[in-house]
């Protein structure tokens, strides 16, 4: 019998449907939302919500209030999409979700991206956009901050970084807040973002690490911090990308000693 309950969102395909899979083994009872249809099994529970529909987010907060126990916000919206799409779902989406259910969760995990490392924007331009509260404010910031589908994609992984940073640093003692940060994935989004991103940079990443990665082995990672095994554990973003960041480091080290 499943001791705890955890809230997956984006669960119907990829990483999420990854991390539906591992979750009952590790004693987890799951419930599972989409807005696609997510198949059925054992232990897992799910949830149709479209997480742009703030009535919808709002039904799903009410229904799990009394039994969920950890939020893994896994799903994610690719540049191909509009900018405000991008945001809502990627940033306001996991803050409507998780806030209003702080005070009485064990655990969360976000899944941000290593291409949140491309996005310029200064912490005063992210804290602005984790202040809108619905889609006329992510409206009202694109107009003073202009994105692009792909540069909105980049500034929604570094803001929902510093939002589980910041709200990992607000809660001592209380949730603990992880984010997870892959990079590419052999999942459907990838197409998206050889569209958004161009080929030569998703062909240069698994160039540099031989392979993309498998959507089990970013699930594995947002399952440990999810559990009472990351116990001491809060507020760090984990890369999980093969050693992607510490590849790009080395060759900038050599660079500098070649030049
Ligand atoms: P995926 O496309 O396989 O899964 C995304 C899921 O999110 C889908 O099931 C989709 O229906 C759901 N979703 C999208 N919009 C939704 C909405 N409005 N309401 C409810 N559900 C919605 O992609 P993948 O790879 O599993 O992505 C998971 C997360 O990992 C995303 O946040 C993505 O940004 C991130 N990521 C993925 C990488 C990759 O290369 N696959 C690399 C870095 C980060």
């Amino acid at each position: 019998m499943a001791e705890r309950t955890a809230l997956v969102t984006g669960a119907a395909s990829g990483i999420g449907a990854a991390l539906v899979g591992l979750l009952p083994d590790a004693g987890w009872r799951v419930l599972a939302l989409d807005r696609a249809p997510v198949p059925a099994a054992p232990d897992v529970e799910t949830l149709t919500c479209d997480l742009t529909d703030p009535a919808q987010v709002a039904a799903v907060v009410a229904r799990v209030r009394d039994e969920v126990s950890a939020v893994a916000h896994v799903a994610g919206v690719p540049g191909t999409a509009p900018a405000s799409t991008v945001l809502a779902v990627n940033v306001l989406a996991a803050r409507r979700l998780i806030e209003p259910l702080l005070g009485t969760l064990d655990s969360v995990v976000t899944v941000a991206s290593v291409a949140q490392y491309r996005s310029p924007e200064p912490d005063d331009v992210l804290d602005e956009l984790l202040a809108c509260g619905d889609a006329a404010d992510l409206d009202r910031w694109l107009a003073r901050h202009p994105h692009a589908g792909p540069a909105a994609y980049d500034t929604s992984k570094k803001a929902l970084v510093r939002w589980t940073r910041l709200t990992a640093g607000r809660h001592i003692g209380g949730a603990r807040l992880n984010a997870v940060s892959p990079g590419p994935v052999e999942t459907p989004i990838l197409r998206d973002f050889r569209t958004s991103m161009g080929e030569a940079d998703i062909d240069r990443a698994a160039a540099a690490v031989g392979r993309h990665g498998r959507p089990d082995e970013v699930a594995a990672a947002v399952a440990f911090l999810l559990g009472p095994s990351a116990s001491w554990i809060r507020g760090v973003d984990l890369p999980v990308e093969g050693g992607l960041l510490a590849a790009r480091a080395a060759a900038a080290a050599a660079a500098v000693v070649v030049n």
